[in-house]
């Protein structure tokens, strides 16, 4: 599989820290631009917009073309995995993702075993055309959510607070439960290897909900099946690069970073500096960490937020990013403050 050379961003992901750490940020396409919020007008529905190549294709680029990233990540949805496994995924305007929710053994059931890839032919074409158009330098990042994440959303239906939905349904139905897990990680596998074949170079992995789990249920439905993802992808694809991002994981770090092999684990800003380094940063490249709210307050706190981040972590293995993504609301003014400091 033709892997291009894409440096600094790869290079950290194969160990070699950078004197000038690689930049990008989680959720770098979105509507605090304004030529996104042009295109995603004119799109119609969000999915509509997903899986519109070229328009996909234009948004992935234009925060690169603005801010010169280090890595571009395809712009789609960790929710096309159950769209494309036949469920009904709606997104409404201000409420988030709706589905089905498949919240009982018997609707566990129905669930398709296998995913139309068909429909996701759309993303692999606007992955080719990006990664056509970007300079080799720049890294090209594919992407799924972790199966206990997407199965938050599909089993309650929608975004909820505390994931207590999929929490109670892991504690009562634990066999259907894992039925939905197993499926999600058979299909991530196949998903993840057909965006490497259609031009990504490094893969993330969203568990946005890793954090709301005690140890026992994190290791059963976090860490095992992200390994499982890992270890089928690299079945196929050696050396695959692969970023973790097991947001809330905390004191959970070091067993995540060492049971599922990722090369990095995107950290959120509640890390504690000393363990990150220790524990972390010292068996893999370490990617975070700035608060999404310091850049929308911009001025000296958001100085003194990026020095801090970088005095913490920029004598390792580091790629600078954001702790979760940035929020709509953010000043364009305050990421190019952002840029100049960590570039010096
Ligand atoms: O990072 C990028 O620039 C790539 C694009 C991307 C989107 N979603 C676009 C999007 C990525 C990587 C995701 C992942 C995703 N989707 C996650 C995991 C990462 C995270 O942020 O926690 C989750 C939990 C979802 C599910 C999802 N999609 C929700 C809860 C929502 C509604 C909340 C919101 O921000 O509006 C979405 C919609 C969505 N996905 C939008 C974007 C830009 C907003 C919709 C719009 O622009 O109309």
């Amino acid at each position: 599989m033709p892997q291009s050379p894409t440096k600094p961003f790869s290079d950290v992901l194969s160990g070699e820290r950078q004197a000038i750490p690689p930049v990008w940020m989680m959720r770098q396409a979105g509507r605090y631009l304004p030529e996104y919020r042009e295109v995603r007008a004119k799109a119609g529905g969000f999915l509509d917009l997903c899986f519109n190549p070229e328009l996909v294709a234009e948004v992935t680029l234009q925060p690169i073309r603005r801010f010169d990233f280090d890595a571009a990540i395809i712009f789609s949805d960790i929710l096309v995995i159950p769209y494309a496994l036949g469920r009904s995924v709606r997104f409404e305007v201000g409420e988030g993702p709706r589905l089905e929710p498949l919240d009982d053994p018997a609707k566990v059931g129905t669930l398709a075993t296998q995913a139309d890839f068909g429909k996701l032919a759309p993303v692999f074409e606007a992955l080719s055309i990006v990664r056509g158009a970007l300079g080799a330098e720049i890294a090209l990042i594919g992407f799924c959510g972790a199966p206990w994440t997407v199965a938050t959303y599909m089993v309650a239906g929608h975004g909820t607070p505390d994931q207590a939905r999929a929490r109670m349904m892991a504690y009562r139905h634990p066999e259907a439960f894992a039925k939905i897990i197993d499926v999600l990680v058979n299909n991530s596998i196949e998903y993840l290897l057909a965006q490497l074949a259609a031009g990504a170079d490094v893969l993330q992995i969203f568990d946005t909900w890793a954090g709301v789990l005690p140890p026992a249920e994190f290791a059963r439905w976090s860490v095992e099946p992200t390994r499982r993802i890992i270890e089928g992808v690299r079945a196929k694809v050696p050396d695959a690069k692969i970023i973790g991002f097991p947001r809330g994981a905390g004191a959970q770090l070091p067993s995540y970073v060492e049971a599922t092999g990722v090369n990095a684990v995107s950290i959120d800003w509640t890390a504690e500096p000393a363990f990150i380094r220790e524990r972390v940063q010292s068996r893999a490249a370490v990617q975070g960490n700035l608060d999404p709210l310091v850049l929308i307050t911009g001025g000296t706190a958001l100085d003194r937020a990026v020095d801090n981040v970088m005095a913490t972590f920029a004598q390792g293995r580091f790629i600078f990013n954001l702790g979760h993504g940035i929020q709509p609301e953010t000043p364009i003014a305050h990421v190019e403050q952002m840029l100049r400091r960590v570039r010096g």
